[in-house]
């Protein structure tokens, strides 16, 4: 432990250094909040009109294939929390297969009930036949 004596007054410089530090983690998470890359599939496995089902950080997460377009939801339907990959996929509408909702994919709104609640959303990253999620 090295101690410098300033005047009267001593000073740990490990216990600075730590506090220093600690406090701009804070300042950086604060100003900058990070969002971490997921990598959840290659994109080889999806093919055009295709919906699955991964686990992101312990969290269920809807990929689909819309013509091209590489979309991420919430896997869990906002009614009673079946999972929607279990579903059927008509152009860009799932159906939940225990009461029948219905959502669009592109945005996460429902289109029929007896859910009432949108599904959320995830933001995709295609990068090198990879699919990430931003979470
Ligand atoms: S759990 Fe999906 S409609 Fe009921």
């Amino acid at each position: 432990m090295l101690e410098k004596t300033l005047g009267q007054v001593k000073l740990d410089t490990n216990r600075v250094c730590l506090a220093m530090t600690k406090e701009l983690k804070r300042f950086f998470k604060h100003k900058f909040p990070m969002t971490e890359l997921k990598f959840i599939m290659e994109f080889s496995k999806l093919s055009e009109g295709m919906m699955m089902g991964v686990k992101a950080d312990n969290v269920d997460v809807l990929v689909a294939n819309l013509k091209g377009e590489i979309v991420a939801l919430s896997n869990k339907c906002t009614h009673r929390g079946c999972l929607l990959s279990n579903g059927k996929l008509v152009g860009v509408i799932v159906q939940c297969p225990c009461h029948g909702a219905k959502f669009d994919l592109l945005t996460g709104e429902v289109k029929a009930g007896p859910a009432v609640k949108p599904l959320k959303k995830y933001e995709v990253v295609v990068e090198e036949g990879k699919i990430y999620l931003k979470m």
